[in-house]
């Protein structure tokens, strides 16, 4: 592609304090950047293709970890003295974020799509255990003591139309190599992100979007769509705390992303993708206001099962603050950054830099000098925006969305997928929610939406822009986030094993065509663009025949139907199949149902 040559769109920072440089993960540059702090200049590149995507550096400053986050993930373990590569440790599908262990022994590496966690033993340079966490590991934190790793699971799981969905954080025990905690965040929590334990051990803070999916989406203030989220949890008892909204009544710090802390502990930083910002936090602060609720199901986010909207103040004081807007007022300072997408963070002592995702710049905030301007520091001179580059800015951005509340991608997440929440959107009536859509291949599957009521990509996109974000589209923007959706391609499925289906999918393969599935899911697109009934209709709606969804990349759009009611595939084909009507399925064995589900995962 053209477009890593142009781009370097920073995604990880490392910072080593005693030679003053700053290694900047590159993730479409195909390069991680040696940068001088003093001289602000680059002094080196570390070629990683295609895509790098987390970085960690040895206490020593003599070895750095770099994944190669593509389906065929490794760790690249890269001597900092020469640049060289020294060794390649294969992990899996997709490694993004990586932490050291405190002795520097192993490397801990979330692989996103494997939903899995590799322990890498430095000295053997191999992955020598891989530990199940729940869906698309995204940020991970190892204790100061070293005993324990948090993982944040970017995405909630499970069927969408019940009253609690939200992602979680797993907590490994190293010694036993194995989670032995899961922590879970309040219902709506989701695109978890980043992840910072206190230099003390005490604490752990998390970065997620609050979604008040329960609400028909009719306006933006004061929070009623998306909220803007921080989770803190008490790291030696492995338990919740309590979530703080990070945004103020009248404007939202959107998609909260990076998060670290200082070294001291006085002062923790989380970067905002979507609003472009740093929050700077008083962490002492923070925690003399902060109650501890007992647990995150306590808050209910909106709506009772009577339908009544709750009365938050009948909740106790802690089970109502991740309602409360503005409770960092006092405590905590918004910096406006100059570039765009800052989603990386390095803090060398009170220096902090931010990698602007889509401006290719760093932005330096001085913590000493609370009156200093951020300083702007570009990275890439040469990179004239595409359209299709525009496009996936705009997408990302919520800036310009009404009280910057959020963005596209507060939704549909960093890649233009689905986020597994229902939203009730006002584009086919109320009371009616739909499960949020994957992107991928709307440009060649109109009509849009479950129920096809826009007819093509561009006005979804119009729609999406006047009605969720709540203001009019610029000239020009409607063609570009449609540019850059058309671009986006299918990531090959985990299931496959080097390419190749396996047994049980091959199987499934022939009862694919047997069970009459390609007649509405018609390969290559695996739809048919038609809209037909197979007996899901939920809300008595008069027109009960659904537009038929693409299978391609079924395996991460979880949970399925219109209105994610099936948590698995086999669920679609039994539990909400009762009327069998969809495909002839009613013969098959439970062996044969299995084949049948391993096949469509691997689409
Ligand atoms: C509040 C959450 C939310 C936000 C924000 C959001 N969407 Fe969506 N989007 C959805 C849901 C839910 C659906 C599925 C609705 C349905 O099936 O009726 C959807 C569907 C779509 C579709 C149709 C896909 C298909 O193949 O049928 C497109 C295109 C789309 N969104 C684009 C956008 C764009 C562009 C933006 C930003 C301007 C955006 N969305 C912001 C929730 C959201
Ligand atoms: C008569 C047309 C038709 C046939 C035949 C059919 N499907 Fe479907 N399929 C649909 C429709 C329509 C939906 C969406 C229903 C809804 O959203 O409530 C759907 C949804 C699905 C989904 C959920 C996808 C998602 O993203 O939510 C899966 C998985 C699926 N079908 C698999 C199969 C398999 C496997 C077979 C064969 C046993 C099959 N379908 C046969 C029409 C069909």
């Amino acid at each position: 592609m053209a477009q890593s040559e142009t781009y370097l769109s920073p995604c990880a920072l490392a910072a080593d304090a005693r030679s003053g440089r700053l290694y900047i993960a590159a993730h479409t540059g195909a390069q991680v950047l040696v940068w001088d702090t003093k001289s602000r200049q680059t002094t080196g590149k570390i070629p990683v293709a295609p895509s790098p995507g987390g970085i960690a550096l040895s206490p020593d400053g003599l070895t750095l970890y770099v994944t190669s986050a593509i389906p065929a993930g490794e760790v690249l373990i890269v001597d900092t003295r020469t640049s060289r590569i020294q060794h390649r440790v294969p992990v899996g599908h997709t490694p993004v974020a990586v932490a050291l262990s405190p002795d520097g022994a192993n490397l801990y590496v979330c692989n996103q799509f494997d939903n899995t966690v590799s322990v890498v033993n430095l000295e053997q340079a191999k992955s020598v255990g891989t530990i199940a966490v729940l869906r698309e590991p995204v940020g991970l934190a190892v204790t100061p003591a070293g005993d324990a790793v948090f993982v944040v699971n970017r995405l909630p799981q499970g069927h969408a139309n019940g009253p609690y969905l939200a992602c979680a954080v797993s907590v490994i025990d190293t010694a036993a190599a194995q989670v032995t905690h899961t922590i879970e965040l309040p219902d709506g929590a989701t695109n978890g992100q980043g992840i910072a334990i206190s230099p003390d051990g005490q604490y752990a803070y998390v970065a997620h979007v609050l979604a008040r999916y329960q609400f028909p989406v009719t306006f933006l203030e004061k929070g009623w769509v998306n909220t803007n989220a921080l989770s803190v949890l008490h790291v030696p008892d492995r338990r919740f705390v309590n979530t703080v909204l990070l945004d103020d009544p009248q404007r939202g710090a959107a998609d909260p992303y990076a998060v670290a802390c200082t070294a001291k502990g006085d002062r923790l930083l989380v970067t905002h993708a979507g609003s472009h910002e740093l929050s700077v936090i008083d962490r002492a602060a923070m925690h003399r206001v902060l109650p501890a609720s007992d647990s995150p199901r306590n808050f209910i986010s909106s709506v009772a099962s009577t339908g009544d909207i709750v009365v938050t103040e009948q909740l106790a004081k802690a089970d109502r603050l991740p309602n409360e807007l503005g409770f960092f007022q006092g405590i905590r300072r918004r910096v406006p950054l100059t570039g765009q997408g800052p989603r990386s963070l390095a803090v060398l002592g009170a220096q902090v830099y931010a990698g602007n995702y889509y401006s290719d710049s760093l932005t330096l905030v001085d913590l000493s000098r609370s009156q200093a301007k951020p300083q702007s520091i570009p990275l890439n001179r040469e990179a004239p925006l595409t359209l299709r580059r525009q496009g996936e800015m705009f997408f990302h951005d919520a800036s310009d969305s009404y009280q910057s509340w959020h963005s596209c991608a507060t939704c549909h997440g960093a890649q233009a997928r689905a986020n597994a929440h229902n939203w009730d959107l006002l584009n086919d009536g109320i009371a009616n929610p739909k499960n949020t859509k994957s992107l991928l291949l709307s440009h060649a599957t109109p009509p849009m939406m479950a129920t096809g009521v826009r007819p093509d990509l561009d006005a979804a996109i119009s729609s999406g822009i006047r009605y969720i974000k709540w203001i009019r589209p610029r000239p020009g923007q409607i063609e570009a986030i449609s540019t850059y959706l058309h671009d986006l391609e299918p990531v090959p499925s985990p299931a496959l094993s080097q390419g190749q289906l396996s047994p049980s999918a091959r199987r499934g393969e022939t009862l694919f065509k047997k069970a009459g599935c390609v007649g509405c899911h018609t390969p290559p697109l695996y739809t048919n663009q038609q809209k037909v009934d197979v007996g899901t209709n939920s809300y008595g709606d008069n027109d009960v025949r659904y537009d038929v969804p693409t299978l391609v990349e079924a395996w991460r759009s979880a949970p399925y139907l219109h209105d994610g009611r099936a948590a698995s595939i086999l669920e679609v084909l039994t539990v909400h199949n009762s009327e069998a009507r969809h495909g002839n399925v009613s013969d098959l064995t439970d062996r044969e149902l299995d084949d049948l589900a391993a096949y469509v995962l691997t689409r």
